[in-house]
């Protein structure tokens, strides 16, 4: 008989466990890892990848149960199961942490204010990242790693090229009060549904549209129930890895090292992601044919601009005018000139 080494392990499981120290049997740690995505969007290969990791590198110390597509929790409900301890995983958008009691998140989602990826990654990477890190740390949640997504689109089931196309649509958000007011500058009615209830809403026509990454668009298959995609990149998803501070720290010091290099793994595979699955998942849209595509010419983007900027004011009376200047000055932002 070839010696396998899953003979080996079904030989030691018959054995019995006499004399054998107890941490050798010890049950494994459980991580639940809840998500509101497709396995298949970045997010989703990325939780994989960390299960498989954080297995490996501690040793089966830890077991990680991947729930993908709010199989578990949907958005809100996640952030609270978080908290209460009975998941320990989660990766939202960082759109979504208002109903923690941390309003200053939603400052990301400022109209063109991290566009692109230069202007992402020196925001993720600034020191200004700490004192959001300490906002949620005060909720119990520690972040682990922000992972970029990129910029978003619209969808919708009529053509949005000008501002004023977005009169009196219903337009699906995020949690984040400043989408909120971005809807309103541009003459929607913003609706909150979660995630995972989204394409439902879009089908039935609960709403008329969305903003998402394309990768979300693809594996949610958005383009079945929305006809229309503007590529406006006014916008941008970015996650947070986050766990609750009390299991985090509770955690055997033999454990940590090998869950941090699973950590620091995946968010490098992450980055290798994303972006390129935001490009292929336009060329797969379009294959499909169910969609008309517009690029906005730099015309209709300035005008965009112009409707949208008077948001990044009013939005000083929400988060003050020095917290959004310093925000400006750690991603590189420089607010257009009228
Ligand atoms: C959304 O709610 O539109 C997305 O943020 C979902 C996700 O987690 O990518």
């Amino acid at each position: 008989m070839k010696f396998t080494r899953r003979a080996a392990l079904g030989i030691a499981a018959a054995v019995p466990v006499f004399g054998l120290g107890r941490a050798a049997h010890a049950d494994p740690i459980v991580i639940k890892f809840s998500h509101v995505v497709s396995p298949d969007a970045p997010k989703g290969k990325s939780a994989l990848l960390f299960k498989q990791l954080a297995e490996k590198y501690t040793n089966g110390k830890v077991s990680v149960e991947v729930y993908p597509n709010s199989s578990l929790y949907k958005d809100k409900e996640e952030l609270e199961a978080l908290q209460l301890g009975s998941v320990q995983f989660l990766a939202p958008s960082i759109s979504k942490f208002g109903p923690l009691g941390v309003k200053e998140f939603d400052v990301f989602d400022l109209p063109f204010l991290m566009t692109d990826d230069t202007h992402a990654r020196a925001m993720m990477a600034s020191p200004m990242m700490a004192d959001f890190n300490k906002k949620l740390e005060d909720k119990g949640v520690k972040p682990l790693a922000y992972w970029d997504n990129g910029a978003h689109v619209y969808t919708a089931n009529k053509p949005l090229i000008m501002p004023d196309d977005f009169q009196g649509m219903k337009m699906r958000i995020q949690g984040s009060k400043v989408l909120e007011a971005v809807a309103r500058q541009l003459g929607a009615i913003p609706q909150i549904i979660a995630f995972g209830e989204l394409y439902q809403a879009l089908q039935t026509g609960v709403v008329d549209g969305e903003d998402n990454v394309p990768s979300n668009i693809w594996t949610q298959k958005f383009y079945d129930v929305q006809k229309y995609l503007t590529v406006s990149h006014h916008g941008r998803l970015t996650y947070s890895l986050i766990t609750n501070t009390t299991f985090w720290n509770g955690l055997p010091p033999d454990v940590r090292p090998g869950l941090d290099q699973a950590v620091a793994e995946s968010t490098q595979f992450f980055d290798d992601t994303a972006a390129h699955d935001n490009v292929a998942a336009l060329d797969q849209i379009k294959a499909t044919g169910k969609m008309e595509f517009h690029v906005l010419t730099d015309d209709e983007k300035k005008a965009w601009i112009a409707k949208l900027m008077p948001v990044h004011q009013e939005m000083e009376g929400r988060f003050g005018k020095d917290f959004i200047q310093a925000v400006y000055k750690a991603s590189g932002f420089v607010p257009p000139q009228a």
